[in-house]
C-alpha cells in the first residue's frame, strides 16, 4: 500500500503542496518518497529512500519549480526500499514520469518485452514498466495524445493500480487512472488534486470526486475529465462535499485504525493473491528440500505458524515445528544445524525475539527463510529468501489484516509444496485454489453481514470475567488467536486450548454462565467438537460458536453463533473464521472503554527481548 498524489495549481508552486499532502498519506507507506514537477516544459524530480521528513531534510522536496506535479510515499512490495526503487519512475528519455500504488502482476513479461525493444530499466519495481510502456506507445503511434498513450498502456497492465503520470510533451496535464487501488480527486478554487486517499488534500478542499475501477482522468488547471478506459466513454460526476475531520479522514471515517484494518482485509487478501510466482516458488523449493523446518514467530504471527503446520502437514505431508521465538534458543539452540530450515514469520520484521532466534540459527548454519510485511526490515536482511505479505502498513497495535495475509501466503506455499510433492490430487488442489480466490469476497460478506451481530454478542457478554476459546484441528490456531485478541485489546482474561485438551484440566474452570467460544469448521473434527460443546454445556457454560452457515447441529446447541459462508475448506478456515473473533475483541474493547488502537503495556513492534 503506497500513497500517490498529484496537483495542478492556478497559483503557486506544486512541490510544497505535494510534500505536505504526502505527509498526510504517510500512514500508507513510509520507506521512500519522491516528487516530480514540470516547469518551462521540463521535468524536475527528487526522490530518495527514507521517511518524508528525513528525505526533505537532505534534499529539500519543496524547491522544485512549476505549478504541476506528482508525488509518492512508498511501502515496498517489489524491490527493497532504496533510492533506485523509489517513485516517481521515468522512461528512457526522462520526459515521462509515473507514480503508482498497487501490484502489476504481469510486470515481468512486460519488462522483458520492453527490454527486448531496447528500453533500459534501473529499478526492481513493477511500476517502472508503466512509463516505458507509455514511451513505446508514443513512439509507435506518433501524434497520439499523452492521455491516449497512457490509456493504451493501462490496457496492457494486469493487476491493481492507482497511477498518476505527467510528461513534458504535454506539460499542462496529469493523467491518472484506477483499477482496484484507491483514487480520489479533490477540486478547489486554486486547482485540482488526485490522491490515494482524502486526507491528502482535505486541508485544501472538501469537494471530493470518487473514482471507480476502470476510469481514467485527465486533470488540467480548468478541472477534470473522467472516461472509461475500455470504451473511452465520458463519465459525468460532480464533486460531493465530505464533512470529515482530518483525523477521521486518515481513518477513512472509521473510529479506529483497528476496525478500518479489519475492513481492509478483503482488499489485502486480493493483493496477497497477487504475489509473484517466483518468490513463492523459490521459498517452496527451499522448504521442499529441507530436512527439518521450524516455524518461528511471536504472538499472532506464531498463531499463523501454528495454522501453517496443519496446512503443510495436510497438503504437503511436510512436518514442521511451530516454535515461540522467545523459546527457540533454549529449546533448539543446541540442536539446530546446517540441515535445519527456519521459516520466520513477523509482521514488523523487527521483533527482537524473532531476530534473536533467527540469528542463533544462522550462526549454526541453518537456512533462514521469512515472511514479513515490511520489506527492508531487519528480518529481510538476514533471510536467504523472503516474501512480503502485501498488507500495507498496519497502524493498530493488534495484528488483524497482517494475520490473515500471513495465512494466505502460508497456504499458497503449502499448495505449491503439495503440487511439487504430489501428495494430494490435482482435483483437490484445484478446489482449494478456487476457494482461496473466493476468500476476499467471503471475508467481505462476513464483515458486512455479521458485524452487528458480533457487536450485540460483545454487549451481551461484556461483564463476563473470563472467556474460553476452543477449537480442534487447524481451528486450534484460530481459537488461540481469538483469545490473544480479546486479552490484548479488551483486557479480558482468556483461556485457549485444543478442545480435546479441556478434559485434561481446563474444564475444571467451567462455571455457570462462563462463555466458551468454539471455532467449528466443517471437517472431520466436527463430531468431536459437538461432544466438547456438550461437555461444556453440561457444566453451565454459555456456548458462542463460530460456525459454517447452516450448521444446524451446532446452532441448536449454541447460545449465540456467528456464521461464515459455506464451503470454506478446513485448511483455509482460519482466514475467514478469525474475522468474527477480531470483531468480538474490537467491540468488547469498546464495551470496556479501552482504546483498541493503543492497548496498555503493548507496542506494535516488540523490539526488546
Ligand atoms: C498481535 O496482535 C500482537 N500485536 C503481537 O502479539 C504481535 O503479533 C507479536 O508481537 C509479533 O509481532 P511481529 O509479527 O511483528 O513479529
Amino acid at each position: 500500500m503506497c500513497g500517490i498524489f498529484g496537483c495542478i495549481l492556478k497559483n503557486g508552486n506544486a512541490a510544497p503542496v505535494i510534500h505536505s499532502s504526502l505527509k498526510r498519506l504517510e500512514y500508507r507507506g513510509y520507506d521512500s518518497v519522491g516528487i516530480a514537477t514540470i516547469s518551462d516544459g521540463k521535468i524536475f524530480l527528487k526522490k530518495d529512500q527514507g521517511k518524508i521528513d528525513e528525505v526533505h531534510k537532505c534534499i529539500n522536496l519543496d524547491d522544485l519549480p512549476g505549478n504541476i506535479g506528482i508525488g509518492h510515499t512508498r511501502w515496498a512490495t517489489h524491490g527493497a526500499p532504496l533510492h533506485v526503487n523509489s517513485h516517481p519512475h521515468s522512461d528512457c528519455t526522462g520526459t515521462i514520469t509515473v507514480v503508482h500504488n498497487g501490484i502489476i502482476e504481469n510486470f515481468g513479461d512486460l519488462k522483458l518485452e520492453l527490454q527486448n525493444l531496447g528500453h533500459a530499466f534501473v529499478s526492481k519495481t513493477d511500476t517502472e514498466v508503466i512509463p516505458h510502456l507509455i514511451e513505446e506507445i508514443m513512439k509507435n503511434k506518433l501524434g497520439s495524445s499523452f492521455a491516449d498513450a497512457v490509456q493504451e498502456a493501462i490496457k496492457r497492465l494486469e493487476g491493481s493500480f492507482a497511477l498518476a503520470a505527467i510528461s513534458s510533451y504535454e506539460p499542462d496535464k496529469i493523467v491518472c487512472a484506477r483499477n482496484e487501488s484507491p483514487l480520489v480527486l479533490g477540486v478547489s478554487d486554486n486547482g485540482v488534486f488526485c490522491a490515494s486517499d482524502i486526507p491528502a488534500f482535505l486541508p485544501l478542499t472538501n469537494k471530493v470526486v470518487m473514482i471507480n475501477n476502470g476510469e481514467l482522468i485527465i486533470l488540467t488547471v480548468e478541472g477534470y475529465q473522467i472516461k472509461k478506459i475500455q470504451d473511452n466513454s465520458l463519465v459525468e460526476r460532480v464533486p460531493e462535499t465530505i464533512e470529515w475531520t482530518a483525523e477521521m479522514a486518515v481513518k477513512q471515517g472509521y473510529p479506529h485504525f483497528m476496525i478500518k484494518e479489519i475492513h481492509e482485509q478483503p482488499e489485502v487478501l486480493r493483493n496477497t493473491l497477487r504475489l509473484q510466482d517466483r518468490y513463492l516458488d523459490l521459498l517452496s523449493t527451499f522448504l521442499d528440500r529441507a530436512t527439518e523446518i521450524f516455524l518461528v514467530a511471536c504472538g499472532t504471527s506464531y498463531h499463523a505458524c501454528l495454522a501453517a503446520s496443519y496446512m503443510f502437514s495436510k497438503l504437503s505431508f511436510l512436518p514442521t515445528y511451530p516454535v515461540y521465538a522467545s523459546e527457540f534458543i533454549e529449546q533448539y539452540g543446541k540442536s539446530v544445524n546446517i540441515d535445519s530450515t527456519i521459516l520466520a514469520v513477523s509482521q514488523s520484521g523487527e521483533t527482537a525475539d524473532t531476530i534473536a532466534a533467527v540469528t542463533c540459527a544462522q550462526q549454526r548454519a541453518a537456512t533462514i527463510l521469512s515472511l514479513t510485511n515490511v520489506i527492508g526490515s531487519t528480518l529481510t536482511r538476514v533471510s536467504r529468501v523472503y516474501v512480503g505479505t502485501q498488507a500495507g502498513p498496519e497502524i493498530g497495535v493488534a495484528a488483524t489484516k497482517t494475520f490473515t495475509s500471513q495465512l494466505s501466503v502460508l497456504v499458497q506455499l503449502a499448495l505449491r509444496l503439495a503440487k511439487k510433492r504430489g501428495k494430494v490430487s490435482q482435483d483437490e488442489i484445484d478446489v482449494l485454489e478456487v476457494q482461496l480466490d473466493k476468500l476476499p469476497d467471503i471475508v467481505d460478506v462476513i464483515v458486512k453481514t455479521q458485524e452487528d451481530k458480533v457487536k450485540q454478542i460483545a454487549h451481551k457478554y461484556a461483564n463476563s470475567k473470563v472467556f474460553f476459546f476452543l477449537g480442534r484441528g487447524i481451528s486450534t490456531a484460530t481459537a488461540f488467536e481469538g483469545r490473544l485478541k480479546l486479552m490484548e485489546i479488551a483486557y479480558v482474561p482468556s483461556i485457549a486450548f485444543p478442545a480435546g485438551e479441556s478434559k485434561h484440566g481446563p474444564i475444571s474452570l467451567i462455571e455457570n454462565g462462563l462463555p466458551v467460544v468454539f471455532v467449528c469448521q466443517k471437517d472431520e473434527t466436527h463430531k468431536t467438537v459437538i461432544g466438547n460443546i456438550m461437555e461444556m454445556k453440561a457444566r453451565g457454560a454459555k456456548i458462542l460458536a463460530i460456525i459454517e452457515e447452516g450448521d444446524n447441529e451446532i446452532k441448536a446447541l449454541a447460545d449465540d453463533y456467528i456464521e461464515v459462508p459455506k464451503g470454506v475448506p478446513s485448511v483455509l478456515s482460519p482466514i475467514p473464521f478469525a474475522v468474527p473473533l477480531q470483531l468480538l475483541a474490537y467491540y468488547m474493547a469498546l464495551e470496556h472503554d479501552c482504546d483498541p488502537d493503543m492497548p496498555r503495556n503493548l507496542a506494535k513492534s516488540v523490539t526488546v527481548k
